[in-house]
C-alpha cells in the first residue's frame, strides 16, 4: 500500500502508545521475542492478522469477538499510524483486546513465542503476481513454514483476497506443506461464511465494483 508520508507520523503513533506493542528490538537492532499475553489486561486466545492495513478487519473482529486478543502488524508506519488512530477512537466501544505491532511478517517467528497463536489472518495480501517475486508472497511456502512456529498445534490460518492468481497459488502452497484447507469458496459474500465476515478495506472497494472474493481456512 503506497501512500504520501504522514506529517507528524512519528507523533501520531507515539499518540497511541497504549494499543501499540514496541518494536521487539533491542539497542542492537536484534529481534527479540515478546510476551503477547502480557500486552493485554487479560490473558486470551491471541488473534494475529499479518498485513492489516488502515485496521478495519482489526477493530471490526475485535470488537465481534471480545472472546480473544487481537494483534494486528503492519509494515508500513503511516498505514499503521492510521489503524492505530482508528482503533483509539472506538478503544472505550470494546473490551482491551486489540493492539497493534509495526513491522515485517518476516519476524513474525522471531517476535512471537513458539504456539502462542490461535490463528492468523491473511487479508487481500500483496500478490506480487511477477513469477520472479513469488517468495514476497505471504502465502509462500517459506512464510507458512514460519507461520506454523507461531501458531497452536492444529493452529488455523484465514486467507482472503480478490485475486484469483494469488488464490490458486496459495492453495498450491498449502498442499506443498501438507496443511489441511477445511475450508474454501471462490465466492465468500455468497457463501455460508458471509454472515460472520468482517469486510477489510481492500474487500469493500473490490466488492463494490464486482469482484468476487476467494477465501479459505486452512489447519496446521
Ligand atoms: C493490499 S494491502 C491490504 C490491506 C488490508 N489487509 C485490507 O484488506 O484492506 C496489503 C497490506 O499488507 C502490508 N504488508 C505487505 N507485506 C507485509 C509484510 N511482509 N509484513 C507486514 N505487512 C505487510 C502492506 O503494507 C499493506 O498495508
Amino acid at each position: 500500500m503506497r501512500m504520501r508520508r504522514k506529517k507528524h507520523g512519528a507523533e501520531r503513533i507515539a499518540a497511541c502508545k497504549d494499543i501499540l506493542i514496541p518494536a521487539p528490538v533491542n539497542e542492537e537492532g536484534e529481534n527479540q521475542t515478546l510476551d503477547p499475553q502480557s500486552t493485554f489486561p487479560t490473558a486470551r486466545p491471541i488473534h494475529l492478522e499479518i498485513g492489516c492495513g488502515k485496521g478495519d478487519f482489526a477493530v471490526g473482529m475485535a470488537a465481534k469477538h471480545p472472546e480473544a486478543n487481537w494483534i494486528a502488524m503492519e509494515r508500513v508506519p503511516d498505514v499503521a499510524c492510521l489503524a492505530l488512530e482508528k482503533a483509539m477512537a472506538a478503544k472505550d466501544t470494546r473490551e482491551d483486546n486489540l493492539r497493534f505491532l509495526i513491522g515485517d511478517a518476516r519476524n513474525v517467528a522471531e517476535w512471537f513465542p513458539e504456539g502462542s497463536v490461535d490463528c492468523l489472518y491473511l487479508n487481500f495480501s500483496d500478490p506480487w503476481p511477477k513469477k520472479g517475486y513469488a517468495k514476497r508472497r505471504l502465502t509462500h511456502t517459506g512464510f507458512l513454514e514460519l507461520y506454523r512456529k507461531v501458531l497452536k498445534p492444529h493452529g488455523m490460518l484465514k486467507l482472503k483476497t480478490d485475486n484469483e492468481g494469488l488464490f490458486d497459488f496459495s492453495l498450491e502452497q498449502f498442499a506443498e506443506c501438507g496443511l489441511t484447507i477445511e475450508w474454501q469458496t471462490r465466492d465468500l459474500h455468497h457463501s455460508e461464511k458471509n454472515g460472520g465476515n468482517v469486510m477489510t478495506e481492500y474487500e469493500r472497494s473490490f466488492s463494490e465494483r464486482g469482484q468476487v472474493i476467494y477465501s479459505a481456512w486452512v489447519r496446521y
